[in-house]
């Protein structure tokens, strides 16, 4: 697996809450202190936003060497999925929620990439549990997807807490990761129900110091679970 993938505690700083206008200096910012990177994909149907496309991502790889995770809040993956792949994503995630898990599983490995799953905070971990074994990461939402700067739904982490028994209990070599509303306040939390990867924009964009809110937020993720 990529190193990215096995460190844990992780934060992911998600670019969506970057300058837009300035998205080297953002991969810039983060260089240091983290080596993987959160693309929000939104396609205007699946979640009510649109977002980032595969030249955006294009235009970002040769300006990171760190993995870049796309997370595709889309209805019609299939579309987009190689696209993605093309440009430079090291793995992509579809949301279980629009069907075809399966199919959309098979078109990502077979492309080379890892695969992620994610699941939307009103969706039950039944839904995602027989995919568990043929995935690399879970992506919880722990808001619901369409915007950076929501707040955290601490239900979500029964789920966590589930999947984390259930890996354990098969012997599952997979990524626990959550997405939104992660900060000072929640990351603890998130550690204790066993996440390993942590997804944050505003906490990290919206600070004077990307890099040392990221040190902070993974020693805090640390501290929870020692
Ligand atoms: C929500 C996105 C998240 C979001 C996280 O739709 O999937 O990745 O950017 O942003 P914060 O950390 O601000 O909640
Ligand atoms: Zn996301």
């Amino acid at each position: 697996m990529h190193k990215s993938l096995t460190r844990t505690p992780l934060i992911a700083p998600s670019i969506l809450s970057a300058d837009f206008a300035n998205l080297a200096d953002a991969l810039a910012s983060v260089d240091q202190a983290t080596d993987r990177i959160h693309v929000d994909v939104m396609d205007g149907h699946f979640v009510p936003n649109l977002t980032i496309g595969a030249p955006v991502v294009k235009s970002l790889r040769p300006n990171t060497e760190a993995f870049l995770d796309c997370h595709l809040m889309c209805t019609k993956p299939e579309i987009l999925i190689e696209d993605f792949v093309k440009a430079g994503a090291d793995a992509i995630t579809i949301h279980v929620e629009i069907g075809k898990t399966k199919e959309y599983i098979k078109q990502i490995k077979d492309l080379g990439v890892y695969v992620g799953l994610s699941l939307n905070p009103d969706t039950p971990f039944e839904s995602i549990k027989e995919f568990m074994k043929d995935v690399d990461i879970i992506l919880f939402m722990s808001v619901f997807p369409g915007f950076g700067g929501q707040s955290f739904i601490p239900e979500v982490l029964d789920k966590v807490r589930e999947a984390d028994r259930y890996r354990k209990d098969n012997n599952l070599d997979i990524v626990l990761e959550i997405d939104g509303g992660i900060n000072s306040e929640t990351i603890g939390e998130a550690a204790l129900a066993g996440c390993d990867v942590y997804v944050a924009g505003n906490a990290v964009f919206n600070t004077d110091n990307p890099a040392d809110a990221i040190k902070n937020l993974e020693e805090q993720a640390s501290r929870a679970t020692n």
